[in-house]
């Protein structure tokens, strides 16, 4: 299932056809720098699994993101709905293979989670929680609109986050 597309990248729900490619994307120490930990084949089927849930419960979660031209998966990118006190908007998250960094598909893939947001999802702001080192990361917030709006712990992810926001005009 399409759920968008942008210049270069659609946009799908996830399937089990995309466990190996998650599998390897999870796996990868470089990745997951920011993350807890490497994910293993069992982690990455619980990841799947949650993604699933939230596509149950939210109506939106992580897509599955392949290149238009070759239909490659790039990576994992998408509006994800927390259920946690400190957080109340939409947040854009992604995630890209790391062959397919560097090469604009993160912010290109941000920037249309952010114009579907605010279009068929009718949201007013979209966040993005992010590990204050994490300085690609910050990049596409900015690319992406995005101003810093706070710093603030966070109690499940047990540590301090940046909070990068941008509102609809
Ligand atoms: C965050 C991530 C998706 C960015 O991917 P990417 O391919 O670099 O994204 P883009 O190609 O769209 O580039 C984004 C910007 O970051 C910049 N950038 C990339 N690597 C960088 C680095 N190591 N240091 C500083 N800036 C960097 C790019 O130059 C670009 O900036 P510009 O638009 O001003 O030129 C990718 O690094 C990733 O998957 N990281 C692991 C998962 C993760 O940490 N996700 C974020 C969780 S909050």
């Amino acid at each position: 299932m399409i759920v968008f597309e942008t210049k270069r990248l659609v946009f799908r729900r996830f399937t089990e056809a995309n466990f190996p490619d998650m599998c390897q994307m999870l796996g990868d120490a470089e990745v997951m720098r920011y993350y807890p930990a490497v994910l293993d084949e069992a982690g990455s089927r619980a990841w799947l699994e949650r993604i699933y849930m939230r596509y149950e419960k939210y109506g939106t979660a992580f897509c599955a993101v392949t290149l238009k031209e070759t239909d490659e998966f790039v990576g994992q990118i998408g509006l994800l709905n927390h259920d946690i006190p400190e957080v109340r908007n939409l947040e854009i998250g992604y995630m890209l293979a790391r062959n397919h960094w560097g090469k604009g598909y993160a912010s290109e893939g941000a920037r249309g989670c952010r114009d579907h947001a605010f279009g068929e999802l009718n949201q007013d702001k979209v966040i993005s929680i992010i590990d204050p080192r994490n300085e690609p990361s910050i990049r596409v917030a900015q690319a992406n609109g995005m101003k810093l709006e706070k710093q603030i712990f966070i109690q499940k992810f047990n540590q301090v986050e940046n909070i990068y926001s941008v509102s609809r005009l």
